[in-house]
């Protein structure tokens, strides 16, 4: 029981450091919060115009998900997907922001890396396909964690699958206002700077 909460706790202190603020204020482009849809991931960074910058906040939070998974496993494999979840709600709800985190996506992916790879290619190939065609990261990301876990399902990973099913639902919840914005044709679409 220590065990499992620790490896709750390392994995929400690890996911509570947010990338997207740290990198875009090392930039000296400000506090991505202030910019766009106020959010903290790789999608608003985008909107600073730094593409590289971008690219590292993506890395930074997958990063921070599958970090997570693998150090914990290599001491205790029962805890791993306890950690994993840990640093997806520290993304979530960092203790570092005030609780006031992102909406989840990258650090997902690093999550379902460590924890189930399939998973993660099915996540990536959705979600260039809908982001190419429609050219909406949010939709992009929302169709994908609706596919992941009912791809994990099939593969038979029942452990992972109960695991993005409650990640799946905390990311749509976590996009309420895209959704509305997606509905109502007032989202941006990617690289736009609204
Ligand atoms: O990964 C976040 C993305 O799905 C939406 O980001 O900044 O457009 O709300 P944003």
């Amino acid at each position: 029981m220590p065990m499992l909460l620790g490896a709750l706790i390392f994995g929400y202190l690890l996911g509570s450091i947010p990338s997207g603020v740290l990198i875009t204020r090392a930039a000296g482009v400000g506090d991505v919060r202030a910019i766009g849809s106020g959010n903290i991931g790789a999608t608003n960074v985008l909107r600073t115009g730094r593409k590289g910058l971008a690219a590292l906040t993506l890395i930074g939070d997958a990063l921070k998900g599958a970090l997570a998974v693998w150090i914990v496993g290599r001491f205790a494999s029962d805890a791993a997907l306890l950690a994993g979840l840990g640093a997806f709600l520290g993304h979530l709800y960092p203790v570092w922001l005030k609780f006031k985190g992102g909406k989840g996506v990258a650090t997902y992916l690093g999550v379902l890396i460590a924890v189930a790879f399939p998973g993660a290619l099915v996540f990536a190939l959705v979600w260039i396909a809908v982001a190419v065609i429609t050219r909406y990261s949010s939709l992009a990301a929302l169709i994908a964690a609706v596919a992941v876990p009912i791809a994990l399902a099939f593969y038979g990973d029942m452990r992972a699958a109960q695991l993005f099913t409650l990640l799946s639902i905390l990311v749509l919840i976590k996009h309420r206002a895209n959704i509305s914005r997606l509905m109502s044709g007032q989202e941006s679409k990617i690289g736009s700077k609204g």
